[in-house]
């Protein structure tokens, strides 16, 4: 589970091995892992992108190691070209030392016979970073569907799903004008033509078309459908996504003959999790779109909570407050404490604040950032009572975060050796865990 130790790994790389040992004290970095599977058009995406891999490149921090592996049988050319497609954009940049760093795993996952193939098909997961979205063909004569990858535009612009109906397929060129005969069907448009993929979609919307699939040219990556500047002010309310070209889908269509199309996803094995600084596994978050940023941000958190570990090494005198304490509803998460009693020898406070919530996954967690606020109220001095000592936000469905925050400034609303706390978010979201410690200290020592 997230938060467990990790166990020590050997593993066979292209220039070697890779090996992990399990520690109990804090590393001084951490490691990602991302297995690999062409079977899913948003890593295809992902890989095939420059600005996806530059940012890798540029903003991976220093203390963090990358392995990749693939699911694939093709497990020792996938590896070679994710390599190849992170070596061009190396030679672009100064982060030469970025490659030893990177540990690219020949194998395929389900030959490791180590314990990560098990963590990947148990930390399977829903809505995001698994999960093989397709599209399915079915025409009469065919003998089976062709079922295809597809990467759905995203939601930000297109605010429409796939429904679950069987939809009829037509043929609308480039897409850079309207087609009156796509009424009713899913417009089949080539990437081609002098015209923006929000074009694209606004024609066929115009045309009355249930949705888009917009293929790729012969030999060419399935791309990320965005819009492009003002164009973005525009809602448009059809689906879209993009596939491979299919010279069967072609052929029927060119023929004449009946062409249907579902959509539909299958479930496959989580394809990325992560070592935090203290050896412990992690999960890496949901990947909104095909961009490596989302995997450097995770990195980025390890340094980030790594460091504020290290401050925490510091002596303080610290009084816990809320420790996995359930926080939900209009009450809140409230404890009643006992305060030191010379508190006016200390002039430095800092809240030392987690957030974590029922469950072992990122799934379990409230959906939504909200607003968290603390309120002290101290017994015999109700001119300050319910003022608010910190505020936080949550992060969205993550089962994360962790401040500290000096509020040094407001020591004097502690004004007595008892005191009540209250931690609260929206009184209709789902239920966090807080913890909290106040850690008192002379900012002299
Ligand atoms: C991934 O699959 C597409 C077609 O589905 C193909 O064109 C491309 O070469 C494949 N990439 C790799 C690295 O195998
Ligand atoms: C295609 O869809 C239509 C209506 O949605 C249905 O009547 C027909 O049987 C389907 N054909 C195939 C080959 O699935
Ligand atoms: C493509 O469209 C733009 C603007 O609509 C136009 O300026 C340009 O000349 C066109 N290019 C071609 C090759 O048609
Ligand atoms: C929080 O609770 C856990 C489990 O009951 C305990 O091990 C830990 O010491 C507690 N932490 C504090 C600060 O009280
Ligand atoms: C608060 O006041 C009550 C009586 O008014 C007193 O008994 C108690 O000791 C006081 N508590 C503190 C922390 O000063
Ligand atoms: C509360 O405030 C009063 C007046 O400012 C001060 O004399 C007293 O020491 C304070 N008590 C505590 C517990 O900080």
């Amino acid at each position: 589970q997230p938060g467990s130790p990790a166990l020590s790994l050997r593993v066979k790389t292209l220039d070697g091995e890779f090996v992990y040992q399990a520690h109990t004290a804090r590393a001084n970095f951490s490691v990602l892992f991302h297995a690999f599977t062409n079977k899913s058009g948003f890593l295809e995406c992902m890989w095939s992108t420059g600005s996806s891999i530059r940012d890798l490149v540029n903003e991976l921090p220093d203390q963090t190691q990358l392995v990749f592996m693939s699911l694939d049988e093709t497990a020792p050319d996938d590896v070679k070209w994710m390599k190849y497609q992170i070596e061009k954009e190396v030679m672009r940049s100064k982060k030469k030392d970025l490659l030893s760093r990177l540990h690219f795993v020949p194998i395929p996952v389900y030959e490791l016979g180590n314990w990560i193939p098990d963590l990947l098909y148990s930390w399977r997961c829903r809505p995001c970073n698994c999960g093989l979205n397709q599209a399915v063909f079915n025409s009469p004569g065919w003998e089976m569907p062709i079922v295809v990858k597809r990467l759905d535009a995203r939601y930000d612009w297109l605010m429409k799903y796939w429904s679950l109906d069987t939809y009829l397929v037509k043929d609308a060129g480039d897409g850079c004008k309207t087609v009156p005969e796509v009424k009713g069907a899913v417009a089949w448009v080539s990437e081609e033509g002098n015209c923006s993929y929000f074009v694209k979609v606004k024609n066929m919307e115009q045309s009355g078309a249930a949705g888009v699939l917009v293929y790729a040219g012969p030999g060419k990556a399935i791309q990320d459908m965005d819009c492009i500047g003002t164009e973005c002010y525009y809602r448009l309310n059809i689906p879209a996504a993009m596939v491979h070209f299919e010279t069967d889908v072609m052929d029927a269509l060119r023929g004449q003959k009946q062409l249907n199309v579902s959509f539909q996803k299958t479930f496959s094995p989580n394809n990325f999790f992560g070592f935090d600084m203290e050896g412990k596994l992690a999960e890496t978050g949901c990947f909104l779109y095909p961009t490596f940023k989302f995997l450097v941000w995770q990195a980025q958190w390890f340094v980030y909570e790594g460091s504020l570990l290290e401050k925490l090494t510091k002596p303080a005198y610290v009084v816990n407050i809320f420790n996995d304490t359930i926080m939900q509803g209009d009450k809140g998460a409230v404890a009643t404490v006992e305060l030191p009693k010379d508190i006016s020898s200390f002039d430095k406070l800092e809240l030392d604040a987690a957030l974590s919530c029922p469950g072992t996954r990122d799934k379990t967690c409230p959906h939504w950032d909200h607003t968290v606020q603390l309120y002290v109220c101290c017994e015999n001095d109700t001119s300050y009572c319910n003022l608010e000592l910190g505020r936080w936000i949550t992060a969205f469905c993550r089962r994360i975060g962790r401040w500290l925050t000096d509020v040094s400034p407001l020591i004097p609303l502690l004004n007595s050796t008892k005191c009540t706390f209250r931690m609260k978010t929206v009184p209709w979201a789902m239920a966090w865990m807080p913890s909290l410690n106040l850690r008192f200290s002379k900012s002299s020592q």
